[in-house]
């Protein structure tokens, strides 16, 4: 038996609510089988790094416990008084989408990939009458623990599943999100399909995602790494991405924002100290990464599911 203690409970009642009774049991199963499979020495290091968050009588041991579950990869947050500069300035980002996206008040939010919940609770604090995210890395539903231990935020929660593990179709969502993840995907169109099986009809896909500059149609696939990173599949150009979107039934597409990321919005900090962009570009070209291919252009899109 796992100790499943690690995700709120109340998110099987929430499912409950949404009208998602049969996500309930294999949500329940899937959970335990993540947690399971997890690599031993590093699940208990993150549950006793939870204890200690939960137990700090000052900032020195709140910060040596919040250390101890790097890398935070999406942030900043404010904790008890310390910064988690993340490696990612995710407010940044946030900023961009807002501008875009209709009022979030009062409507159910699923985040397909949000990593540790730092969007969500965004999301949240937008209006959003309540946000699931399943993103399949444990940690980092161990820091959305940690964060909520310090100051819970009521109807967000960090599920640690993949998309593909959850019963679809399942019409209940008034927005869905995917931010980074298409590019990770293998069958990027089969990732757009799911999303729409989310989506309550005339509901709203928020995508953000890779794409290549230029004015054809077409995608490609790295034979090996793209900007060091070995999980990249299929980036498409821009008109490519909208034929993906029309082929798999969205409509009414709008682009929200596009732009180059930037090393101030990507970058190492003391709490994500591994390499981050800039050890991805050309030095000599930062236009290019080091594989030559074009560096990172983003894109958000909304479009509508019928
Ligand atoms: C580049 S991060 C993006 C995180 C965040 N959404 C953002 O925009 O900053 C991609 C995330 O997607 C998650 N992910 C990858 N494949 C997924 C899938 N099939 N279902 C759900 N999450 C997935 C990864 O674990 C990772 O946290």
């Amino acid at each position: 038996m796992t100790d499943n203690s690690y995700i709120d409970a109340g998110v099987y009642e929430h499912l409950q609510g949404l009208g998602l009774d049969n996500w309930v049991d294999p949500v329940r199963r899937a959970v335990d089988a993540r947690l399971s499979e997890e690599g031993h020495g590093d699940f208990a290091r993150w549950r006793d790094a939870l204890g200690e968050i939960e137990a700090a009588t000052n900032t020195t041991q709140l910060r040596h416990a919040l250390m101890a579950l790097r890398p935070w990869r999406k942030g900043p947050f404010e904790i008890g008084g310390i910064t988690i500069d993340a490696e990612w300035r995710s407010d940044l980002k946030w900023a961009r989408v807002g501008r875009g996206i209709s009022s979030l008040a009062g409507r159910h939010v699923l985040d397909v990939g949000g990593g540790n919940g730092y969007y969500a609770l965004q999301m949240r604090a937008a209006g959003a009458a309540s946000v699931l995210v399943v993103d399949p890395t444990v940690l980092y539903a161990m820091q959305f623990q940690a964060v909520q231990s310090q100051s819970r935020t009521e109807q967000v929660w960090v599920v640690p599943l993949r998309l593909e593990e959850l019963p679809l179709p399942a019409r209940r969502f008034d927005t869905t999100f995917s931010m980074g993840v298409l590019y990770h995907q293998r069958s990027p169109l089969d990732h757009l399909q799911r999303l729409k099986k989310t989506l309550k009809p005339g509901g709203e896909l928020i995508l953000e995602t890779i794409f290549l500059p230029g004015d054809e149609a077409y995608a490609r696939t790295p034979i090996d790494r793209y900007a060091r990173m070995r999980n990249v599949w299929m980036l498409p150009t821009m008109r490519e991405l909208e034929t993906w979107l029309v082929r798999t039934g969205y409509r009414e597409l709008s682009i929200i924002d596009t732009l180059m990321t930037t090393t101030d919005e990507q970058r190492t900090t003391e709490w994500m100290t591994f390499d981050s962009l800039a050890a991805a570009l050309e030095p000599n070209d930062p236009t290019l990464t080091i594989e030559g291919w074009p560096a990172p252009h983003r894109v958000i899109i909304r479009a509508t599911a019928p």
